[in-house]
């Protein structure tokens, strides 16, 4: 199985975007996903309550309730089949939580928008995951994609920049498209729309995808008993 977590504590870079995306292409590659919510705002349980039973099923874990009624680990219970477990986390995250979040994860995503603020967030962000969760830039578990950008604008020039010094790869730019905001609308991902209303965002898609299939998962024991998203952090 995959851990892959979608993180960046400033608000709005992307990240319900490219977990529930990402949920949607697995779930039409047919590599069971499980879309995880840490974040409180329920952003991506909302989008997968708006799924219909037409669609590919993608199994949810509200990972920020917290019911007196049930157990922790029983409500954060992954189903067994699952092979890609996909974590979206909230804004304005404690950098203390990163270690407990990024543990066992197979990739790390780093959405960040192109403006000044968001590129002082991203430096912030991705020195936590190295100092704080202890991730080594030789592991190569984290990747930043550059999201909602403009190309050719001086601001897309300077974040491309400032992303080369940090050595972290930059595995995708995406652009700002209204597909994604109709996407979130109706519970789905690109992978699910007409393809040929998504072909110039499902390109910048692929090297993720590509990415991310490089990505060695942790091995579950045939047998083990039922996994708790608990042990696996
Ligand atoms: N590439 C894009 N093109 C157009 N709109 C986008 C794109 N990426 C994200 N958005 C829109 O930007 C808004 C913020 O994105 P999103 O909710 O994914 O960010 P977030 O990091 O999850 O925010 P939060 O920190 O509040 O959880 C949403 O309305 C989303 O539809
Ligand atoms: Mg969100």
């Amino acid at each position: 199985m995959q851990k892959i977590v979608v993180l960046n504590p400033k608000g709005g870079s992307g990240k319900t975007t490219i977990a529930t995306n990402l949920a949607s292409y697995f779930a039409v590659a047919g590599l069971k996903p499980t879309l995880m919510d840490l974040d409180a705002q329920g952003s991506s349980m909302r989008w997968l309550s708006k799924r219909t039973k037409d669609q590919i099923a993608i199994h949810g874990i509200a990972g920020y309730e917290r019911n007196p009624r049930v157990t922790r680990s029983f409500a954060m219970r992954l189903p067994l089949d699952t092979e890609r477990l996909i974590v979206d986390t909230a804004a304005a995250l404690d950098p203390q939580r990163l270690p407990e979040i990024t543990r066992n994860a197979t990739a790390v995503l780093v959405p960040v928008l192109p403006s000044d603020i968001d590129i002082h967030a991203a430096a912030k962000c991705i020195s936590d995951l190295l100092l704080i969760a202890k991730i080594r830039r030789d592991e190569q578990r984290i990747a930043v994609i550059a999201n909602r950008v403009k190309k050719n604008t001086l601001v897309y020039r300077s974040l491309m920049r400032f992303l080369e010094t940090l050595r972290i790869p930059v595995i995708s730019t995406l652009r700002d498209s209204q597909n994604y905001i109709k996407a979130a609308e109706a519970g789905v991902g690109l992978f699910e729309m007409k393809p040929y209303l998504v072909r110039e965002d499902l390109e910048q898609w692929q090297p993720i995808v590509n990415w991310l299939m490089q990505r060695r998962g942790v091995e579950i024991p045939p047998g083990s008993p039922a996994l708790t998203a608990t042990s696996l952090w």
